[in-house]
């Protein structure tokens, strides 16, 4: 029998009595839990936390300034960000292997931010400070499917921001460890985060960059930024969020056929939807939307996203298929 405050109040407690009057990092991904976690070290320490975002230039439209200035602006954290955009772009240049570019993005993210660890630390030296502990966002399935809730490692390297390189140097503070997915959600409203933040929905470490199926490009994100964009906001406009547990949008870089625009002939991309629902990702189904709304994403992407002129809906479950398409 929990309540978001008693979790709460217990929580900063334990977290203060961890950390005492330490200094104390916490990655942040823009997802849920790291969110989450971060706040409530704020909540409890204060100014000796200090966040750090890594912008690899893959999010989503509107996820970076929610990191930036939602996040910054209802929990007062103290954030470090490193724009590393043109990093991972050069090193993902010219790859269109799925592992390959999981691999990539993992290793540029360990070292981006190792890189803004030490920038964080010079600073904290000067002030005759050390910082001792770093915050991860661990619930607790993680901690039941130990290895970190990687069940599907053998079928693809997972990265996420709570699977950084077990840095001897830091003791973890794991704030979120005893719960659950919804609990950490009522935590976060309690907290006051902005519901954007605290309803996202699951979204993969490496973010777009494996919903590209062929290289990545900046402007290849940018189309594929744009068309999300509009296949999300239909789906809330729709009412069905929580019908729905994720749904990619998945661009075929790779691919193009022809299609007609006024009286002119097209050669563009596809772009695929790939609405799913499920309980925890390890199966899945796939979604069945209103045709409504289906017409409406396909309208409104093909008129809108220049490049883009056929809209596809994946209708496979998992398995065989998995969730993302790399
Ligand atoms: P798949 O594609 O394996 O995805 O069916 C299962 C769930 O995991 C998410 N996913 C990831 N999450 N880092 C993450 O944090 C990753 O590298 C990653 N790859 C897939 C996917 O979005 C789905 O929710």
């Amino acid at each position: 029998n929990w309540t978001a405050t008693s979790i709460l109040d217990e929580q900063v407690a334990l977290i203060r009595k961890q950390i005492g009057s330490a200094k104390v990092l916490c990655g942040l991904s823009g997802g849920v839990d790291s969110a989450v976690a971060a706040a409530l070290v704020q909540r409890a320490v204060g100014d000796q936390l200090t966040c750090v975002f890594v912008n690899h230039g893959l999010l989503r439209q509107g996820e970076a300034e929610q990191v930036e200035l939602d996040f910054v602006a209802s929990t007062g954290a103290k954030l470090y960000v490193a724009n590393e955009q043109d990093r991972f772009l050069n090193a993902l240049a010219g790859v269109s292997d799925p592992e390959t570019k999981r691999k990539i993005i993992g290793r540029e993210f360990i070292r981006a931010f190792e890189e803004a660890e030490r920038a964080i630390m010079a600073e904290a030296a000067l002030d005759g400070e050390e910082i001792k502990f770093l915050v991860q966002g661990t619930l607790y399935p993680d901690v039941v499917e130990s290895g970190g809730g990687e069940g599907a490692a053998n079928i693809k390297s997972h990265h996420n921001v709570g699977g950084l390189p077990e840095d001897l140097r830091f003791e973890l503070v794991e704030p979120l460890r005893a719960l659950f997915k919804d609990e950490v959600r009522a935590v976060g409203a309690e907290l006051g985060l902005p519901a954007e933040i605290v309803g996202r929905q699951p979204f993969p470490g490496p973010g777009l960059g494996i919903r590209i199926v062929g290289e990545i490009t900046g402007e290849r994100l940018e189309l594929l930024r744009k068309a999300d964009a509009i296949a999300r906001a239909e789906l809330t406009a729709a009412g069905l969020d929580n019908e729905v547990w994720q749904m990619p949008v998945v661009l075929l870089a790779d691919v193009r056929s022809v299609g007609v625009m006024g009286d002119g002939r097209t050669y563009g991309h596809p772009i695929v939807l790939r609405p799913v629902s499920s309980e925890d990702a390890m199966t899945a189904d796939w979604s069945r939307l209103p045709y409504d709304l289906l017409a409406k994403i396909s309208n409104r992407i093909t008129n809108e996203v220049e490049g883009v002129n056929r809209v596809v809906l994946d209708v496979t479950s998992k398995p065989p298929g998995t969730i993302e398409w790399e």
